[in-house]
């Protein structure tokens, strides 16, 4: 049973809606008041408000800006409910977060028919997540079956974040460049673990075998429509620069950013990591090392430069400690 939560500062139109759903099967709580408001929503599960606009105190619009807040990622619809219908006060409820708006005197109808779409979008926004969680959380578990590469992806992810985020890209890329972090390799879970912890060289077939991860990858987070931005990351994540890696042999710009950005957060957490045959490498040797083949056409060259400036001082510092 979906639970709304009404919040008015006029009793009797507090009963009125209550009672229109009740009828209509919801589970209602009630607040004359935001602070009220506010307590019931921390303390109890609620799907969706309708908030009046006009109130004493804290209005409407700052009410659903903090029901927002406290929501965080997920998706909280919030009905706005207001007897005001000039094109400001709708640009204000937008800007606090609003999904709808229903004018008062308001048709019955027509606001349950909003709520039962929001809400429809909700559970299907809540499978969606769910979906996603559970791909993030094989990406993990796949990792942990090898010492080698336990922690990689969470690494690289915080790292491409970081970066990006450095380079001046918006937050919702920098979230984007997370998710890619975490899901690069995902596509090894199709590996066996003889081949994946194989100390030493690979053969023919065991080679291309691994190179297949990408591919496989992108096949995996492809049924999810919240993972289209982040395939061609997963996919060309182990192309070069000079047009000799895989799987498309792309050259230059024509390799997404994503994935030009994931090669070289990929490479020095690779390097700094402890490997069958060999120890941890400091950071500073991994960045010289880097940067010593700058220029042997694996890297974007500038957007190595980039990020060498930005990791250079933080290694320098002692801000930056990895693994
Ligand atoms: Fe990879």
């Amino acid at each position: 049973m979906p639970s709304i939560l009404v919040v008015d500062d006029v009793p009797s139109n507090l009963e009125l809606i209550e009672a229109i759903f009740l009828k209509e099967g919801f589970k209602v709580h009630t607040a004359l008041e935001a602070d009220s408001a506010v307590e019931t929503f921390i303390n109890t599960h609620i799907d969706l408000a309708v908030l009046d606009v006009m109130m004493p105190g804290t209005d409407g619009f700052e009410l659903c800006a903090r029901l927002k807040k406290i929501s965080g990622n997920n998706f909280f619809p919030v009905i706005l409910l207001t007897a005001l219908t000039d094109r400001k006060s709708r640009i204000k409820g937008l800007e606090s977060g609003a999904d709808d708006f229903i004018s008062k005197p308001f048709d019955a109808t027509e606001l349950i028919i909003k709520i039962k779409s929001l809400l429809k979008l909700k559970s299907l926004q809540e499978e969606l997540d769910h979906s996603e969680n559970i791909i993030l959380t094989l990406a993990i578990a796949m990792e942990a079956r090898d010492p080698y590469t336990k922690g990689h992806s969470s690494r690289v992810s915080k790292l491409a974040g970081d970066f990006v985020s450095y380079l001046g890209l918006s937050e919702r890329e920098t979230e984007e460049m997370k998710k890619a972090g975490i899901l690069h390799d995902i596509g090894k879970i199709c590996l066996s673990t003889s081949v994946l912890r194989k100390p030493g060289p690979l053969t023919q077939e065991e080679s291309d075998m691994v190179k297949k991860h990408t591919v496989l990858g992108e096949e995996i987070c492809k049924p999810l429509i919240s993972m289209r931005k982040i395939l061609p990351a997963i996919r060309n994540h182990h192309e070069r620069w000079d047009g000799t890696g895989f799987p498309d042999g792309l050259t230059g710009n024509d390799i997404p950013l994503t994935a030009r950005i994931l090669s070289i957060i990929d490479t020095f957490d690779a390097m700094v990591s402890v490997r069958p045959y060999r120890g941890r490498r400091s950071s500073a040797l991994a960045l010289d090392n880097i940067e010593a083949e700058q220029f042997d056409g694996q890297w974007d060259p500038e957007l190595l430069k980039y990020f060498l400036n930005m990791m250079r001082p933080l290694v320098m510092k002692g801000h930056f400690s990895y693994g």
